[in-house]
C-alpha cells in the first residue's frame, strides 16, 4: 500500500506580507540601462514632451532621441564646475569633482546630439529651470541632476508640479550602492509606497 503523508495540521494559506519599499521587486538585468525603464514606461506615442535633469555628456537623451521619433526634450544642467559647498559634492563620485573643461565638453556634446532634434537646452540651475515649465504641460520629468537628499529633494518639489496627471515623475539611483548622496530617503519621503522600481536604478512616480 502506497503511504500517505501524515497530516499533522490543517493546511494554512500563507497569509500575504505587505510589500515594504526593501522587498519591492527590482528588475537587476545589466544589460538593460535608465532608458530601457524610461521607453518602457512612458511609451512612444507621436508628441511625448519630457525633461531630463542632469544630462551631462547626453547618454540617456541620444538614446532617447533615437528611439522615440518626434520626442521633445527639455536638456536642463548647469555644466558647470561644482561650487564650493554645493550640495552636489554630497551627491556623486568622480562627476562632481571635474573641471570647467570636462563640462564644457560635455556641453558640446550635447548640443550636437540634440541639433537635429526637437529640445530646448536650459543650462542653468535645475530649480531655476522649472520656472520655464508651465505647470501640467510634460509627460515625463527624469531626475539625474544633484543626488544628494536635499538636491533631489528641491528637484522632486520644482518638476512634479511640471508633469501632467497620468505622466510620471521619475530618476536615476534609488538606491544605488555605487553612488554616495541619498536619492532615496527623498523619494521615499515624497512618494512613500506609491513607486515603481526599474532597471539601473531607477524608480517611477506615476502623478495623480
Ligand atoms: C549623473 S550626471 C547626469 C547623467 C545623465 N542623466 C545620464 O543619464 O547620462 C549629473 C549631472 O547633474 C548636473 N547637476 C548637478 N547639480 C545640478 C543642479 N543643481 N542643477 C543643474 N544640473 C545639476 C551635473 O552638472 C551633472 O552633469
Amino acid at each position: 500500500m502506497r503511504k500517505q503523508p501524515i497530516q499533522t495540521a490543517p493546511i494554512r494559506k500563507k497569509k500575504r506580507q505587505p510589500v515594504k519599499q526593501e522587498q519591492k521587486p527590482v528588475n537587476r538585468n545589466r544589460t538593460l540601462k535608465r532608458w530601457d525603464a524610461i521607453i518602457e514606461k512612458v511609451g512612444k506615442q507621436p508628441g511625448l514632451i519630457g525633461a531630463e535633469i542632469g544630462v551631462d555628456t547626453g547618454k540617456t537623451c541620444k538614446v532617447l532621441f533615437e528611439r522615440i521619433p518626434g520626442i521633445f526634450l527639455f536638456l536642463v544642467d548647469r555644466w558647470i564646475e561644482t561650487p564650493e559647498g554645493d550640495s552636489y559634492y554630497q551627491g556623486a563620485r568622480k562627476l562632481c569633482h571635474e573641471p570647467q573643461e570636462y563640462f564644457n565638453k560635455a556641453y558640446n556634446k550635447v548640443v550636437k546630439i540634440a541639433e537635429n532634434h526637437n529640445h530646448k537646452i536650459l543650462k542653468m540651475d535645475s530649480v531655476e529651470a522649472a520656472e520655464f515649465i508651465e505647470d501640467q504641460s510634460i509627460d515625463f520629468c527624469f531626475i539625474d541632476g544633484d543626488h544628494s537628499y536635499i538636491g533631489t529633494k528641491r528637484d522632486i518639489e520644482a518638476w512634479l508640479p511640471k508633469v501632467k496627471v497620468g505622466g510620471w515623475i521619475c530618476g536615476h539611483d534609488y538606491d544605488n550602492k555605487n553612488t554616495i548622496g541619498d536619492v532615496k530617503t527623498a523619494v521615499d519621503e515624497a512618494f512613500g509606497d506609491d513607486i515603481e522600481l526599474s532597471y539601473n536604478t531607477t524608480w517611477f512616480h506615476k502623478v495623480k
